[in-house]
């Protein structure tokens, strides 16, 4: 048993009780290798913001379980030497889809795991989630759970339809379950196509698309229900338009890409939503770098020379999100 507390981590109980209090967000953002965690590490401690490392079954296979634990203990001592006292760092499953991945996680050093069941039948979910639960209190660690389903892929479990959260079901499902932060559906989803244009309308300035906007009138109902418990917001990238363009401009492919405009997630940062959760705006920021390195500079063969660019990329992005989307700044001096 290796405990979250020997590695240096924390859990999320306090981060989440502040963040609600100050009316904040905490960034959880993912990460698969060490570009991706050196930026996020750089971005937090100079941000002085507490910070959720994420960590997907897919990362976990990629990159070796052992070799992610090890990273995650690296972080924070990286971060204390980045002149960052007192790190508040997070290692969490996303979306943990069994007991067992969840329980191999608490017994190798997370802080906080998700245990996704929404695709399950009601009962089942809670069955699942209370399961997870009372295997992760005995170690003081915490758990998210979700209700409702997101549009899109949510990791291996698909789905091709999207179901708002009920509000009439969080006070039943936190009470039996005992979970510390409850992931919502609103209207997000995940990957780098969250609505078809024929969702969207357009601006007649810019000519952009603008998309549907969140289901905030759902948000409230959950808030008014369960009031000053942890919301949790998954498919929260914003596609930046900028990364898109240079994406396609250096032979990339991705036409349409929508996210969650930002002003809509500043609003929901300031409520009882206090995780964020961001991954596909840090592949983008990485493969729009990369891309046009290789456009620039053909004769490049340094991995060093494309991925540290890319990685100063993604720090820009992580602290711009810090600052200006989810206001955790200067929030763990
Ligand atoms: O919600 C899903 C995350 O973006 C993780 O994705 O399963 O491809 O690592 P992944
Ligand atoms: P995005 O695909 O919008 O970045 O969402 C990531 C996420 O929810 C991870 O759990
Ligand atoms: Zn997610």
């Amino acid at each position: 048993m290796v405990s979250y507390k020997d590695l240096g981590l924390v859990n999320t109980r306090e981060m989440f009780a502040k963040a609600i209090k100050g009316g904040y967000a905490v960034p959880a953002f993912n990460f698969n290798n060490m570009e991706q965690l050196q930026a996020i590490i750089k971005a937090a401690a100079e941000e002085k913001s507490p910070v959720i490392l994420q960590v997907s079954k897919g990362a976990r296979n990629y990159a070796n379980a052992t070799l992610l634990r090890y990273m995650a203990q690296g972080a924070v001592a990286y971060a204390k030497e980045l002149g960052w006292e007192h790190p508040q760092i997070v290692l969490h499953l996303d979306h943990g889809d069994s007991f067992e991945l969840c329980k191999d996680c608490i017994d190798n050093g997370f802080s906080s795991v998700m245990i996704d069941g929404s695709h399950l039948p009601y009962e089942e979910n809670v069955a699942l989630t209370k399961k997870v639960v009372d295997y992760a209190h005995k170690y003081d660690v915490t758990v998210e759970g979700e209700l409702g389903v997101l549009a899109g892929v949510e990791d291996e479990v698909s789905s091709d339809h999207h179901t708002y959260t009920d509000p009439e079901e969080v006070i039943d499902f936190a009470q039996r379950t005992g979970c510390d932060s409850l992931a919502i559906s609103i209207g997000t989803s995940h990957g780098a196509y969250k609505f078809t244009p024929e969702q969207c309308t357009r601006d007649p300035k810019t000519g952009k698309l603008v998309p549907p906007p969140l289901a905030f009138n759902v948000l409230d109902a959950v808030m008014e229900k369960l009031p000053g418990f942890p919301i949790v917001l998954h498919g929260s990238s914003s596609v930046p338009q900028e990364y898109v363009d240079i994406i396609n401009e250096y032979g990339g492919k991705l036409p349409d890409a929508i996210g969650i405009p930002e002003e809509e997630l500043r609003k929901a940062a300031k409520s009882a939503v206090c995780k964020i959760n961001i991954d596909s705006d840090s592949r983008l920021a990485m493969t729009a770098a990369v891309r046009k390195i290789f456009h620039d500079k053909p004769g490049e063969f340094d991995p060093r020379k494309y991925l540290g660019p890319a990685r100063d990329e993604m720090e820009r992005l992580y602290k711009h999100k810090i600052e200006k989307v989810l206001g955790s700044n200067g929030k763990a001096e």
